[in-house]
């Protein structure tokens, strides 16, 4: 989808290839991630990639059937940088040795410069004070460099920790450039790239530009239809969108009475006034307070949530005359092939809401702008059409809503209460200037009441836990450290402000072993 010049990520199936990409991003550079066992001669042709890199995995070279890079990226005549496993797998398929059962390393280790190397190009910028902190994580060792090859970096523990075989830009390192506890990581990488000739040509403007010429292309005077939860990602897709194509956009927000104060209204000013963009605003509260009605088992919660919303927003969207695509906001992260070497299914911890399953239900195709992009970049792309910095800082909400952050039964008492009690806590984060540093922050209402006193009287009502969590991904996170003059100013607030409440708790579990959400 892009003209621009392509770094090819090949993936052995590390837990943080990801962030390959994401530092690539960082220097202006688009780069796909592929498993490893999808890259074929054909898809190196259509990709033409300006230069590799070889991801890290969990499997070792010395065993048999372990995953193997094609072997003609070795041939295709462009620099190629291998990482960890990546670099096993180039001095096994280069003419080298790798031997397992030497010492595992894992974590902090500290390189330096092989004896009189000067690391032409690649090491720009490193070593100033004489050695650069990095992140190890590896069992075998490559104990026989390959032909060409010659040692640039060396750490006490890792004799080989950085090779080089200049005349072909070949690289290969044992630890892990990409994460952030590898200090100058970002630097190394940049380093290789400018080597690799990339210019840096990838930016939210020529994006932008390029999305909505395919858009128009796709869709050519025909209609998409948007499902809009209010969220980032939809909202930054249905701009996009109409930037391109206009009218023949509609957007259906299904409001399921889960959101939180004042959500509805924002959302359809936002989209009806800043924008005229088409909006069905389907208030089907009513519908799905009832269908909750009894229900507190978490999952049972989260499909009755899913499947009514499938079936509504296909009621809505059959009212919408010609409509033949789908738009959705899937992200990169979600569209990334993720490679499984022990074969099993993940388990299911939540059932996750989504509009799935509805384009082949209805017959639509889908449109999905957002594809190539991560999380923050939906934000970059998002200021860059306009929309208000409020609305893209906010904080990710779960499509089930509130009905998540009621455990046990909801009931529309509790879910006012919850409302209510949510607002004064997102407005203390707003007034202490603690909502960009947060990256979710809710109230979560618990099925117990207990007793408390209040002026002269007996109360018996509900407990509260707040929760804030700081995160990069949503996939871990840990608690945020509020002091205790916010949280004990923030539970008077709650308790004076919100009748029902009498109790507050701070939710101080980190993901994992707790997740973000109650349920
Ligand atoms: P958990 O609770 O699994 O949440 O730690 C991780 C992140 O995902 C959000 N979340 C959801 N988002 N549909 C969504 O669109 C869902 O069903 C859903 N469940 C959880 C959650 O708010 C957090 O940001």
């Amino acid at each position: 989808m892009t003209q621009h010049q392509c770094l090819l990520i090949i993936d052995f199936g590390s837990q943080v290839t990801q962030l390959i990409a994401r530092r690539l991003r960082e220097l202006n550079i688009y780069s796909e991630i592929r498993p490893f066992n999808a890259v074929t001669a054909e898809t190196l042709q259509q990709i033409a990639p300006k230069a590799v890199i070889l991801s890290g995995g969990p499997a070792s070279v010395t065993e048999a059937e372990s995953p193997r890079a094609p072997q003609e990226v070795f041939g295709l005549g462009v620099p190629v940088f291998g990482i960890c496993y990546g670099q096993q797998v180039m001095m096994e398929q280069l003419g080298g040795r790798v031997e397992a059962g030497h010492h595992a390393e894992y974590g902090r280790a500290f390189i330096s410069p092989a004896a009189g190397h000067k690391g032409d190009g690649i090491f720009n910028g490193l070593f100033e004070t004489g050695r650069e902190e990095v992140w190890m994580s590896h069992g075998d060792r490559v104990t026989q460099l390959a032909p060409g090859f010659e040692i640039i970096g060396t750490s006490p523990n890792a004799p080989m920790a950085m090779i080089a075989d200049e005349a072909r830009h070949f690289y290969a390192v044992q630890f892990h450039p990409e994460v952030h506890h590898t200090a100058n990581g970002r630097k190394m990488l940049e380093n290789f790239v400018r080597l690799a000739g990339f210019t840096g040509d990838w930016t939210m403007a020529s994006y932008r530009d390029e999305a909505i010429a395919l858009i128009r292309e796709q869709v050519g005077d025909r209609k998409v239809i948007c499902g809009l939860s209010g969220g980032v990602d939809s909202s930054v897709a249905a701009v996009l969108i109409h930037e391109a194509i206009g009218d023949q956009l509609t957007c259906v927000f299904v409001d399921h009475g889960l959101l939180r104060l004042n959500e509805a209204q924002e959302v359809v000013s936002m989209f009806r006034d800043n924008y005229n963009i088409p909006l069905v605003h389907a208030d089907e509260s009513e519908l799905f307070l009832g269908a909750l009605e009894g229900i507190s088992d978490p999952e049972v919660k989260r499909k009755t949530i899913g499947k009514l919303f499938i079936d509504v927003f296909q009621k809505y969207a059959n009212d919408i005359e010609g409509a033949e695509f789908l738009a959705q906001g899937t992200l990169y992260p979600d569209v990334i092939e993720s490679v499984s070497f022990s074969g099993g299914p993940s388990v299911t911890i939540k059932s996750h809401h989504n509009v799935g399953g509805l384009p082949e239900k209805m017959g639509l195709k889908l449109v999905e702008p957002l594809r190539a992009l991560f999380k923050d970049e939906v934000r970059a792309l998002g200021r860059e059409l306009g929309l208000p910095a409020s609305f893209i800082g906010r904080h990710p909400f779960p499509g089930p809503g509130l009905a998540i952050r009621c455990p046990g039964e909801i009931t529309r008492d509790k879910l006012e209460i919850l409302r209510k009690a949510d607002a004064v806590f997102i407005d203390q984060i707003r007034k202490h200037g603690l909502y960009d540093e947060i990256w979710q922050a809710f109230v979560a209402i618990l099925p117990v009441r207990t007793v408390g006193v209040m002026g002269d009287g007996r109360t018996y009502d509900y407990a509260c836990a707040l929760r804030a969590v700081t995160s990069v991904d949503g996939m871990t996170a840990d608690y945020y450290p509020f002091s205790h003059e916010f949280l004990g100013e923030t539970a008077t607030r709650i308790i004076n402000e919100v009748k029902g409440i009498n109790r507050c708790t701070y939710d101080i579990t980190s993901k994992p072993p707790g997740t973000i959400e109650w349920e």
